[in-house]
């Protein structure tokens, strides 16, 4: 990736480099601003499971999951590398695959 200023995430598998806005709270809130469809059915509250996505690059400097996130992925067996993306936070560097349900 060539250098460029700002905080950028990549959304797979279309390779789209998203700029993050200050106005993002979480990397599902960059992906809909950047008209990248991942569903949320619950709005972005940790409750639906609808927006999990996986990590590619950046795991090891994403925070640890919060309470809400946690639960969820005892109850449905995440693995380490799926997160919900409404609660994430994005950085520089993050790589996030959208997962579709099948
Ligand atoms: S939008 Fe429902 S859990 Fe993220």
């Amino acid at each position: 990736m060539k250098a460029k200023s700002g905080i950028y995430i990549s959304f797979l598998p279309d390779n789209l480099d998203v700029l993050v806005s200050h106005k993002d709270h979480c990397v599902l809130d960059v992906a809909l601003r950047a008209g990248i469809a991942i569903d949320h059915t619950c709005g972005g509250n940790g409750t639906c499971g609808t927006c999990l996505v996986q990590v590619v690059e950046g795991l090891e400097k994403l925070e640890p999951r919060n309470e809400i996130e946690e639960e969820m992925a005892q109850d449905r067996s995440f693995n380490d590398q799926e997160r919900l993306a409404c609660q994430i936070k994005p950085f520089n560097g993050l790589s996030v695959q959208i997962k579709k349900e099948s």
